[in-house]
């Protein structure tokens, strides 16, 4: 039977009198073509790769072309209302698509979905399924709900789902480098975030199947993978912990637990050309125990990324990020004490948050000239909806201004990332090959232990290799090179 005409059929009423049962089932093509597109952070991408395992299982295949799905799905984020007009925008295209062809299903995953629910679909009547970030198991029967002329909703948040047993299908994969998700949601309140909202509570997956997963991915060539979580500090899992009960709330006073530096280095003894990243470290749970297995281990990347999002105390208060600038300055001296200088550290800044004053947002420069970042990502404040901040702050920093200090921000952080790739030109780093160079078929480009971009003549490397590249020139996005062995 092919789906796609039953769709049609079952949306619009009564059945058309030409397409009877028999003609409809032998219409080809089968089987039916899946196109997915992914906004947000890693996490979003590396739930796409799990959405893809649930749909390759339903016969789906994969199409790198919207014009030529027979479904839709967009894996959504909420963070800043601009990353929501995004998507708004995008279904303005498909929603063209769907002129064309009226039989084409559109779903909206992820944490728009989440936050939205059912309003999605009245807002939006290009949607036909919405489901939430703990819903993806339900897609097939979402999916049928719609062939069978219904729209459909999913947006439960569970306080166990790890998607621990679903292999992820590698989308738009180098093959050398993927990602790990090793927790799911977040237990902290962030004032400005939407997040605990969209993700709900947090829960750690069982260590056995993370490094499972890492192994199968290094034994078929992958060299990189980077662990992911909100606040990948907190990951916890102690044995009596099961797929069904993988929330704190189960534990046992008596358990043993693995920890953060525990999971780390589980992964790390992997295999030594097996490198491990991990995203995101929250200034206040980040253990010198974390710092030391780095320390122990050169295939862990010297890399932290560490989130201020304000150099002020009383905005950090405000922000309910539960440390103040002295508690971060102290993480930042345990970092170069026991790593040493080598160590990268990046951050993730707000500006013009409720309140903010110029002096307040003084400190927040002062703070990057005193850390010198090696890049960061930086915002300027976007109220989110049901947020604590929504329900009690004014956002009351003017647009402009917002701008403005957003802008001072950046060309901080420019000067610092620009002092810091000079000051390696002449260094020799080892790199690890991921793809060709954007710019040039001829050039390679890999990643720094300290995950700097680096760009180099591709002489007889390949792919996944690992090369030592001495420095030459820089800018201050990107590192140029040449191998020197
Ligand atoms: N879990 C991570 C951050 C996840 S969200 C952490 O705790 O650091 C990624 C970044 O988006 C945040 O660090 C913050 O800088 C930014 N962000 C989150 N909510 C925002 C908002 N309402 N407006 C502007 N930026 C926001
Ligand atoms: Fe949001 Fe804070 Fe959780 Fe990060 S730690 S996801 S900023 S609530
Ligand atoms: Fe966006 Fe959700 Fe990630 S809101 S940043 S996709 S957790």
């Amino acid at each position: 039977m092919h789906m796609k005409n039953k769709t049609f059929i079952a949306k619009h009423g009564s059945p058309t009198p030409s397409l009877s049962k028999e003609a409809s089932s032998q219409i080809p093509p089968f089987p039916r073509k899946l196109y997915i597109e992914s906004y947000g952070c890693q996490m979003n991408f590396s739930d796409s790769e799990i959405v893809a395992s649930i749909m390759a299982q339903q016969g789906f295949v994969f199409t790198d072309h919207y014009d030529n799905a027979d479904l839709i799905l967009i894996n959504t984020c909420a963070i800043r209302d601009k990353a929501e007009q995004t998507i708004r925008n995008r279904l303005l295209v498909f929603n063209q698509q769907k002129i064309k062809q009226p039989d084409l299903i559109v779903g909206i995953l992820g944490c728009m979905a989440e936050r939205l629910k059912t309003q999605l679909l009245e807002e939006e009547k290009v949607v036909d399924l919405v489901a939430g970030p703990d819903a993806y198991r339900d897609l097939p029967r979402l999916i049928s709900q719609v062939d069978q002329g219904h729209k459909a909703v999913n947006t439960f948040l569970s306080k166990e789902e790890t998607y621990a047993d679903i292999a992820p299908v590698r989308l738009h994969a180098n093959g050398v480098t993927a990602f790990i998700s090793i927790m799911r949601g977040c237990n902290n309140m962030c004032s400005f975030c939407i997040v605990p909202f969209t993700r709900g509570r947090e829960r750690s997956r069982n260590p056995d199947s993370i490094v499972q997963e890492a192994k199968q991915l290094f034994e078929t060539g992958y060299r990189e993978i980077t662990l992911l979580g909100q606040n990948v500090d907190s990951y916890s899992w102690c044995p009596s912990m099961t797929a069904a009960t993988a929330s704190p709330d189960h534990r046992k006073p008596s358990d043993v637990t693995s920890n953060f530096a525990q999971l780390l280095a589980m992964v790390a003894e992997i295999d030594p050309q097996l490198r491990v990243r991990f995203s995101t470290s929250h200034p206040k749970d980040m253990t010198d125990e974390v710092l030391y297995t780095m320390k122990a281990y050169p295939n862990i990347c010297k890399h932290i990324h560490l989130p201020v999002q304000s150099g002020n105390s009383r905005i950090l208060k405000l922000m309910n990020r539960t440390y103040d600038r002295a508690w971060y300055i102290e993480r930042i001296v345990a970092i170069r004490h026991i790593l040493g200088p080598s160590c990268a550290i990046s951050s993730d800044m707000i500006a013009g948050f409720c309140s903010e004053t110029e002096a307040e947002h003084a400190d927040t420069l002062s703070l990057m000239d005193y850390v010198q970042y090696d890049f960061s990502f930086m915002f300027y404040y976007s109220e989110r909806p049901g947020t604590l901040a929504a329900r009690k702050y004014a956002d009351d920093v003017p647009e402009s201004v917002k701008k403005r200090r957003l802008s001072e921000i950046i060309a901080k952080q420019r000067e610092h990332a620009l002092m810091h790739n000079q000051k390696s030109i002449g260094q020799v780093h080892q790199v690890l090959i991921e793809k060709s160079s954007k710019k040039s078929e001829a050039s390679f480009q890999g990643r720094t232990s300290q995950n700097k971009i680096v760009v180099f003549p591709k002489g007889n490397y390949q792919i996944g290799d690992y090369v030592a590249v001495q420095i030459v020139d820089c800018n201050a996005a990107t590192l140029l090179g040449t191998v020197v062995s």
